[in-house]
């Protein structure tokens, strides 16, 4: 558009006659080239940017201001928001972020994902959307053929694992309450008996935050430890499972514990669940990445038993946040569970799908884009190598661990997580706790790398957890050294 025929920018000084569609549109050709430039420098900055800005709190109080009469038009905002991220960003995609368990995005994610926003695709139903809707179908049906789950298999992408354990969990409830004989959807859980939850110390706990959200109480959730890193006792399981008498009960499997990576023997536990009238719900959210690769598949082998899995994206698959995926086996009770009907809905007997009447969500983005893209571009063979790209970086951690005199492994490594402390030596085990707990918040603080800490039963440690294909040695060579560096000026 030539710059006489510009409308004025909807700004301080846009008037209450002027057309506000007509200033929006012709607002969005100067943004585009904005944000080609903006883009480029996001992405391509991420490798050099630190982890963690510094000096956040004191950029952040710029936000602190009245809610604009008339707004300073669409470039000065967009322009405002860079210079602050500038000054306050995290660089939670970058190759030094080990916080948590955050993935990269690969190019094709990000992309797609971009795409997704910019075409404003909404998933709920196949009216509204058939190709958010066949896409995400087809995209969960490759994600199936990747973690070897049967095709039979239903599915549905959610914000991530904790809705994924929603899903599974709501799903494994339904199938509860019908086995009693009643629709807890329909009549709720008020005068019904307790449902059994049992597993091991390493449930997540977005999962005892989902029982709490369906009315099972995270307190009513039995978790069977032979130690204090809470690692399953399955004969005191067992035994709880005999106590019920066939009542029906769920069992989870935690594929994947946050602090070491370490799994909860999968087949032995569905084994004894089938045995027993039991659900199994999985929680792989990262764990189930193994499967993707011949050298750690058999920690999750036997996945494929369960009634329902949660697998994250935005971990391992290294799509943008927010992407999570449950899979059920039986959708029946997906579609009793979130049942989702009113006359200006689709028909409940409409044969094209209504993805918002098998999950938690009504209006839903559509996450299939960065999956469907990432698949088609990298397909089995370029995923197995992002997950071995991480297991490598893991393990060359854990050299520079061991080889460090002034750190401690503190589990084993089985996958991309590795628990470590600073201990400088000639200091006891309370000593150490303290000063790794403050050294925690001091490498946060120091901003170059992101990494947090927690325990393994009483012991403070650092769980720095690999997921991003950004990630190189070198990184993780410098992240020891300044984990040392910082712990010795703690001395
Ligand atoms: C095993 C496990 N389950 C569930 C979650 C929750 O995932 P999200 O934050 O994607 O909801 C996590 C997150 O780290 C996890 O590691």
């Amino acid at each position: 558009m030539s710059e006489q025929h510009k409308p004025t920018p909807v700004s301080g000084e846009s008037t209450d006659d002027t057309d506000i569609a007509e200033l929006f549109r012709a607002e969005i050709e100067d943004l585009l080239v904005q944000l080609n430039t903006a883009l480029a420098d996001a992405v391509l900055g991420m490798d050099d940017r630190p982890a963690l800005t510094t000096g956040a709190n004191a950029a952040l109080e710029v936000l602190q201001e009245p809610l604009p009469g008339t707004g300073c038009g669409a470039q000065k905002s967009i322009e405002k928001l860079l210079e602050i991220n500038a000054k306050a960003a995290a660089n939670t995609g970058g190759p030094k972020c080990f916080h948590f368990i955050i993935g990269g995005n690969t190019p094709a994610s990000m992309a797609a994902d971009l795409l997704a926003t910019a075409y404003e695709t909404v998933t709920y139903t196949w009216v509204v959307s058939p190709v958010g809707v066949q896409m995400e179908l087809q995209a969960l049906s490759w994600l199936k053929e990747l973690f070897g789950l049967p095709s039979s298999m239903s599915g549905i992408m959610v914000t991530g694992a904790t809705m994924a354990n929603f899903v599974g969990l709501a799903s494994a409830r339904q199938w509860w309450g019908e086995q009693h004989g009643f629709d807890v959807s329909e009549t709720g859980m008020a005068g019904k008996p307790q449902m059994p939850v049992l597993t091991s110390g390493f449930v997540h706990a977005s999962t005892l935050k989902v029982l709490a959200l369906q009315g099972i109480g995270r307190s009513n959730v039995q978790q069977f430890c032979r130690d204090d890193f809470g690692r399953l006792d399955i004969d005191a399981m067992r035994q709880a499972l005999e106590d019920l008498e066939g009542q029906p009960a769920v069992v989870i499997v935690n594929a994947g514990e946050v602090n070491s990576g370490e799994f909860d023997p999968v087949n032995d536990m569905i084994n004894l669940a089938r045995d027993h009238n039991c659900w199994v719900h999985v929680d792989g959210a990262f764990g189930l990445f193994a499967r993707v690769s011949p050298r750690v598949a058999h920690f999750a082998d036997g996945v494929e038993r369960a009634d329902s899995v949660t697998v994250d994206g935005h971990k391992w698959l290294n799509v943008p946040f927010d992407s999570g995926y449950a899979f059920v086996r039986d959708i029946g009770l997906m579609a009793r569970a979130f049942r989702y009907s009113a006359d200006y809905l689709p028909s409940e007997n409409d044969p094209r799908p209504t993805l918002g009447a098998i999950g938690p969500e009504s209006s839903r983005r559509a996450r299939s884009f960065a999956v469907w893209a990432t698949l088609k571009a990298y397909g089995r063979e370029g995923h197995r190598r992002i997950v071995e790209h991480c297991l490598d970086i893991a393990n060359h951690f854990a050299d520079q661990v061991r080889q460090h005199n002034s750190l401690e492994l503190m589990a084993d490594v089985p996958l991309n997580i590795v628990a470590f402390r600073f201990n400088p030596g000639g200091l006891g085990e309370g000593e150490l706790d303290g000063l790794n707990h403050r050294l925690g918040e001091v490498v946060i603080a120091d901003g170059r790398f992101m990494a947090g800490t927690s325990r393994i039963g009483k012991r403070t440690i650092f769980r720095p957890a690999f997921s991003n294909w950004r990630t190189r040695k070198k990184d993780v060579e410098e992240f020891a050294e300044v984990v040392v560096e910082l712990g010795n000026r703690l001395l």
